[in-house]
């Protein structure tokens, strides 16, 4: 079980972790259009630092963020606080497996591979039973993950990564590192991330920072939504809403609405 502030050590880099993973430029977008037309009260598990909320917040969308971790939520305050819309961020520390929300949700979402920090089939279903009780009826709840790729993994394992070069908040170079292991039974990712503050003689202050996901096959996805209660509306290939294709698809964004139960 990971702890729900897992993400505390990551708080000061995750921006520029964003803006090094692709991927991000293209599921905002997703988000905030899904938000936008939510009717009701609208939910992101996994808030972090408030890079879609704050957005959405910015088109006038008021949004609960619910996270884990205490800084990650501190540096989400600072942006609602700085892009002038404080008042339409609600922001409540609590784990994914065990939170509650102020009133039923019309969307609950779960963006940026955020459920693969729920390691075991037992945490996934804790957070799926939460966020089925806590949806309005006829609320929907929205998702994404990767697609596990055996062959880039086995490129790509033990071979450190340097992802982004920055300034540090005292004007020094700033390296962004990472490595993967992957434990195939476990069907767990351990990446390691390291940043080096670089002195004017070359020589480098290091911090490290450790992250466990895990990754699902999108059958057994199904299966756990299934199970949970969830309808399956629309299984994405990506975020410009194109099929999931078994094989040629790098990602799984899922488009569920939770059954009412009697
Ligand atoms: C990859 S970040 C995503 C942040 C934001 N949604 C985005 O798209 O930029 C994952 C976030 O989920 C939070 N998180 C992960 N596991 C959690 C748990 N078990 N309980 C509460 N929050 C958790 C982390 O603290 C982190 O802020």
């Amino acid at each position: 079980m990971t702890r729900p502030d897992a993400y505390d050590p990551f708080a000061d880099v995750y921006d520029l972790w964003v803006a090094s993973a692709p991927v991000t430029r293209r599921n905002a977008g997703f988000y905030v259009e899904e938000y936008l037309k939510a009717r009701g009260p609208v939910v992101e598990l996994g808030v972090g630092t408030g890079r879609i909320a704050v957005e959405a917040a910015q088109r006038g969308r008021a949004v609960t963020g619910v996270d884990g971790s205490p800084r990650m939520l501190e540096r989400c305050r600072e942006r609602a606080r700085a892009a002038g819309v404080e008042a339409l961020v609600t922001l409540v520390e609590a784990d994914l497996r065990a939170f509650t929300l102020p009133e039923p949700a019309a969307l609950i979402a779960i963006p940026f591979h955020t459920i693969g920090a729920l390691l075991t089939d037992d945490d996934l279903r804790a957070c799926l039973r939460q966020v089925h009780g806590q949806l309005a009826p006829g609320g929907r709840f929205v998702f994404d993950h990767f697609v596990f790729d055996p062959a880039l993994a086995a490129r790509s394992e033990g071979v450190p990564q340097l992802r982004a070069e920055a300034r540090d908040a005292q004007g020094r170079p700033l390296l962004l590192w990472k490595c993967d292991r992957f434990d195939h039974e476990r069907r767990h990712i351990r990446i390691v991330v390291w940043t080096d503050a670089v002195e004017p003689d070359g020589r480098a202050d290091r911090r490290y920072r450790f992250l466990d996901l895990r990754w699902i096959e999108p059958d057994r996805m199904r299966a756990l939504l299934d199970e949970a209660g969830f309808e399956v509306e629309a299984l994405h290939g990506d975020f410009d809403r194109r099929p999931f294709e078994p094989g040629a698809s790098t990602h799984q964004v899922w488009v569920t609405r939770a059954l009412r139960t009697f």
